[in-house]
């Protein structure tokens, strides 16, 4: 058997286009760290969104499927998808009962209300059409949805600045926003905070830098004096939240939840 091996120019350009593709660097860090971190909002979600067993659940950028873990344990019938093949194929190692599929989140491959809740931690809010995403959000969802989402916070904001090419849009950020892209749900929406934690700026640089896909993938695309440059301000600023010797940084977010409005259909 032979293998034609692939020139220089094209090994080059089937690198540039990885490192260029969500799908790809979404994958890429030790994002396991980071969800563990997020597990008090993901309790949260979960307790407004409340999923009753045998409930249908989906879990939407599932990451690599706490959320959806947990939502199972409740007895939900939960499906988890994410735009990332290699988040799915470790989400896909957990014990719990999870269907976990690769797709994007702006076609969602299921029938109108098909679930029962719609869940999206900080995943939905990456879709580069937010109105897209909404619509098919909404489009499966015959019941409650939750979704959180980072507020930009007076330059707190975790990528902000260091990965434009893959920043959250700030629609979901705000009660008006999430309400204009969900037209059809009756929404709360409530502030929450999450605190970036270190003994040193340095150490959450470091922190940040392994567990964050967007920030990694950045971060690839600068030069080597860009990278010390971002690196120095962004300790700094870290260094501006030391409290009784360690860094407490905190990151706002919003969590919507609601309920979708039962359409009037015309009685006979
Ligand atoms: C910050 S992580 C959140 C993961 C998980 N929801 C959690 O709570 O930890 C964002 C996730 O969104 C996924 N994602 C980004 N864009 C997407 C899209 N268009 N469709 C589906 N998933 C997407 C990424 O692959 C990544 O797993």
């Amino acid at each position: 058997m032979s293998h034609t091996l692939p020139s220089r120019r094209q090994r080059h350009t089937r690198i540039r286009a990885g490192a260029l593709d969500p799908a790809v660097w979404w994958g890429h860090g030790d994002y396991e760290l980071r969800e563990r971190a997020y597990t008090p909002i993901h309790e949260r979600l979960l307790a407004r969104v409340d999923p009753h067993p045998g409930e249908r659940v989906l879990d939407v950028a599932c990451g690599l499927g706490a959320l959806a873990a947990r939502a199972a344990r409740t007895g939900a019938e939960v499906t988890a998808i994410d735009l990332s093949p290699s988040m799915i194929e470790r989400a896909s190692r957990r014990p719990e009962r999870v269907t976990w599929l690769t797709g994007d989140c702006q076609s969602l491959p299921f029938d109108d209300d098909s679930f029962d809740v719609v869940v999206s931690c900080f995943g939905v809010i990456f879709a580069p059409d937010p109105q897209q995403a909404a619509a098919e959000l909404a489009r499966v969802c015959r019941g409650r949805v939750g979704i959180t989402a980072w507020i930009a916070d007076q330059g707190r904001d975790l990528c902000e600045g260091c990965a434009p090419t893959c920043t959250a849009s700030r629609l979901w950020s705000s009660e008006t926003g999430a309400a204009h892209l969900l037209p059809t749900f009756d929404l709360d929406s409530e502030e929450g905070v999450w605190w970036l934690q270190g003994h040193s700026g340095e150490a959450v640089w470091s922190w940040v830098v392994r567990t964050s896909p967007p920030v990694r993938a950045r971060l690839r695309e600068l030069s080597a004096t860009q990278v010390r440059d971002v690196r120095a301000s962004w300790i700094r600023r870290y260094e501006n939240f030391r409290v009784n010797g360690t860094i407490q940084m905190p990151q706002m977010y919003l969590l919507s939840s609601g309920h979708k409005r039962r359409s009037r259909g015309v009685g006979f």
